[in-house]
């Protein structure tokens, strides 16, 4: 069987009363691209924070591929591998586009001189920024941002992207825009964890879902099973996103029928 690229065995994790992780276990494949939902407040951003090293959980462990990283400090976790954007964009906003996936590529990646100069225009253009690499971040437009966060993971030289709500706030043609960014990194071979709440961006990018409540992780699968999961359903009941549940399954059909996202290394009878 192959090590996982990433791990979690049991971790919990509580703020006072507020439990964010309840003995909770998780395995990424290697090549794989999964997508997590969940109510606001589920703790998915708590997750990727004891994955990055921002957060230390209560109990349990953290392993990537195969090594344990629970110690490990969040510089040490980028350079084995590790990028992550934020729920909020953070850039040097009075540095250029470039200078901000430079950064990433030197402090990140650990390149030097012309490496991390290659390394940043490279990075630059996969997430279609070549245009505005001089241009200072804090002029950016909302998906342009979004496009910088990513740029920003990926110039540390991931082998895993966990990207936390990307595609929230931008319009319909913005959010397929961002989707054909990372089926691209990921066609590439990028690992990716996707947290999104526009869920038919999700289903048109990843292979597998899980949905987070309560610290727990209560359906696992492809995301035409997990959005069909009853226990999904009734978290989403009556609220806005129970449409974007419904969108959603359209968009996995709709998927389907276009030969749908795949696995980089995984064969079809792995997925769950
Ligand atoms: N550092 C912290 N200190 C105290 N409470 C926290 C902290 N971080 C998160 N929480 C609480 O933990 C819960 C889970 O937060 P988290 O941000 O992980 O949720 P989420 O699933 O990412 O939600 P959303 O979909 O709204 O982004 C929330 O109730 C939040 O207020
Ligand atoms: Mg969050």
């Amino acid at each position: 069987m192959t090590t996982p690229l990433l791990h979690l065995d049991g971790i919990s994790k509580s703020f006072g009363k507020v439990t964010v992780a309840r003995n909770l276990s998780l395995s990424v494949r290697p090549g794989e691209a999964l997508g997590i939902v969940g109510p606001n407040g589920a703790g998915k951003s708590s997750l990727f924070a004891m994955v990055s090293g921002d957060l230390r959980p209560d109990g349990g462990s953290v392993w990537l591929d195969g090594r344990e990283v629970t110690d490990a400090r969040p510089y040490a976790r980028t350079r084995a591998g590790i990028g992550r954007t934020y729920q909020v964009p953070r850039p040097f906003e009075h540095l250029t586009v470039f200078e901000n996936v430079l950064v990433c590529a030197h402090q990140g990646a650990g390149l030097k001189g012309r490496q991390a100069w290659t390394q940043a225009m490279d990075v630059l253009e996969r997430t279609g920024l070549a245009g505005l690499a001089n241009t200072p971040a804090g002029r950016l437009t909302l998906l342009q941002r979004k496009r910088l966060e990513v740029a920003r993971a990926v110039g540390t030289g991931p082998r895993l992207l966990l990207l936390d709500e990307v595609a929230g706030g931008l319009t319909e043609p913005e959010v397929l825009e961002l989707v054909s960014v990372v089926r691209q990194l990921h066609a590439e071979g990028l690992s990716v964890v996707w947290i999104e709440h526009v869920v038919h961006a999700l289903v048109r990018t990843v292979s597998r879902m899980i949905c987070l409540a309560g610290g727990d992780v209560v359906a696992d699968g492809a995301p035409r099973q997990v959005l069909a999961d009853p226990k999904v359903r009734e978290l989403y009941l009556g609220s806005g996103p129970e449409t974007e549940l419904t969108d959603a399954a359209d968009a996995a059909d709709a998927a389907d029928k276009a030969g749908g996202p795949g696995d980089t290394e995984a064969t079809g009878e792995e997925r769950a």
